[in-house]
């Protein structure tokens, strides 16, 4: 199995070299204009995907080192307000670029409508999420890292073990059973690079390429129960709470509102 923990950094090394693709359109640069339509007029969503997303999200939407858009659960969750509005703008902080022309990017607003609508179409499934209420797609509360440790070891450690740092067999560093991830969740130079909300879409929706189940599926056998929003906040903080501080934060000690004070509470 393919690390996705560990294909995350590698993507950050990689975005630097994506960058000298650039230097074909460089002016002086021998084109064959006749041969290729021009970029705005591709209106193909396979196309459009393969080109522009499939780097990063995998091949038909799975098996990228970022979270897999081919996941009905999270179409339905995210909609297509939100699935817009992250295309266009990307996600400030991470390596998800923003492509409307009107951020930087190179994609028109019809291509981004053709992505959007293209994703929800082929891969979504709204006849299954039809009458069942969803988790909402944003966080409404920060969330108590505290009671998030707690779910966390309910729903993920059989998986991650009960800190989240992995489950290794002792003798050859795999993981130690079937579908669980030898890598640790909790590492800062792994949480550096996503955002709370990808952490969330992640929680909620669970990855299909490898068989991690959605907020209805974690918690299984006696006390079974899908999530609630509040358990989802929870872990989330958790999570985030093992990010590195910020170095400005650290110095000027007035974040008080991390999750350190929350345990004292308790
Ligand atoms: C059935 C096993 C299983 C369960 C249960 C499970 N996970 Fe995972 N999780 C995985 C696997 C496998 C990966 C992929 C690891 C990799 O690629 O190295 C993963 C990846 C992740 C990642 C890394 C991001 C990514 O997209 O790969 C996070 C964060 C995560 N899980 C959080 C959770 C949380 C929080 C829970 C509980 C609500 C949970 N997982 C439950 C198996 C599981
Ligand atoms: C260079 C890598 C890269 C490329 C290219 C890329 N993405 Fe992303 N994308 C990411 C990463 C990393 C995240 C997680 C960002 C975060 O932490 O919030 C992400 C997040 C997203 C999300 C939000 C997930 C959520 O949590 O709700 C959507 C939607 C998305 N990407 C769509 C696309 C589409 C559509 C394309 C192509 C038009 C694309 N991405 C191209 C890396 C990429």
């Amino acid at each position: 199995m393919k690390s996705r923990l560990k294909a995350l950094p590698l993507l950050a090394l990689g975005a630097a070299a994506l960058v000298c693709l650039g230097c074909k359109s460089m002016p002086g640069y021998p084109r064959q204009e006749s041969e290729v339509a021009r970029p705005d007029e591709v209106l193909d969503f396979n196309t459009l995907y393969k080109q522009n997303c499939s780097g990063c999200h995998g091949e038909n939407g799975r098996d990228g080192a970022a979270l897999p858009l081919n996941n009905a659960a999270y179409l339905a969750i995210a909609g297509a307000g939100n699935l817009r509005t992250i295309t266009a703008k990307g996600v400030n902080g991470t390596l998800m670029p923003p492509f409307a022309r009107s951020a930087g990017g190179t994609l028109t607003d019809q291509q981004i409508d053709v992505v959007v609508q293209g994703m929800l179409h082929k891969w979504g499934k709204p006849a299954e999420f039809a009458g069942i209420t969803l988790p909402p797609y944003a966080s409404s509360s920060p969330g108590n890292a505290g009671e998030g440790q707690k779910t966390f070891v309910a729903a993920c450690s059989r998986c991650h073990g009960v800190d989240g740092t992995g489950i290794k067999s002792a003798a050859d560093g795999k993981p130690a059973q079937q579908g669980a991830s030898p890598d640790s969740i909790v590492d800062p130079s792994y949480l550096a690079l996503v955002s709370d909300q990808s952490l969330r879409s992640l929680v909620i929706a669970g990855r299909p390429d490898e068989n991690v189940p959605d907020w209805r599926g974690y918690i299984t056998g006696p006390g079974a129960h899908a999530l609630t929003p509040q358990e989802i906040d929870n872990i989330v903080a958790w999570l985030a709470e093992h990010r590195a501080p910020a170095p400005a934060q650290s110095a000027s000690g007035t974040g008080s509102t991390s999750g350190a004070t929350g345990k004292e509470i308790q």
